[in-house]
């Protein structure tokens, strides 16, 4: 007996999203959150010399991350029908370990003089997952359009913020 047109729509909604997109959309929500969260750790720690300009310099910055969390993760759900794999628990530990893999070449401790160079490792590491994504995504025959215009209008607003950083590192 052919099921009925609802359905078919609402276990086409239930079906669990295609692991890869789960995988990468995962990735990229813990990758944002990591560098935020970094972000926001140096906007309280900037001391010494350039304490004003290093607080609002990175206030600015944490705050542009900060929007691409929320928009990350309704993407991930709008795109795959599916939010079964967008938790509290997976998020915060996949973000530690995205932290701990951003900072493997600088710690920046507690020390304000490494907190640019950590954050420029930070971007470069958000930025790669981006790239990582975009391909897994093509190659699996998931980067619609929109998908990739979402992606590349992330990797564009961040040159801004890199270009900050650089300045403040030399
Ligand atoms: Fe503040």
């Amino acid at each position: 007996m052919t099921k009925p047109a609802r359905q078919l729509i609402s276990e086409a909604l239930n079906e669990a999203a295609n692991p890869v997109a789960r995988r990468w959309w995962q990735n990229l929500l813990a990758a944002a959150n990591a560098l935020y969260t970094m972000l926001y750790t140096f906007h309280w720690k900037s001391k010494g010399a350039n304490y004003y300009s290093d607080h609002e310099l990175y206030s600015r910055i944490y705050e542009s991350v900060e929007e691409d969390i929320d928009s990350i993760a309704e993407k991930a759900i709008g795109t795959t029908n599916d939010d079964s794999f967008i938790d509290a628990a997976t998020w915060l530990a996949r973000s530690s370990e995205a932290l701990g893999r951003m900072t493997n070449r600088t710690d920046p401790g507690n020390d304000p003089d490494l907190f640019p160079q950590a954050a420029l490792d930070g971007f470069e590491f958000y930025l790669r997952i981006i790239d990582q994504m975009k391909d897994e995504f093509e190659m699996n025959g998931l980067l619609t359009n929109g998908i990739d215009d979402f992606l590349q209008a992330l990797c564009n607003k961040h040159e801004g913020n890199v270009y900050l950083l650089q300045q403040r590192n030399q």
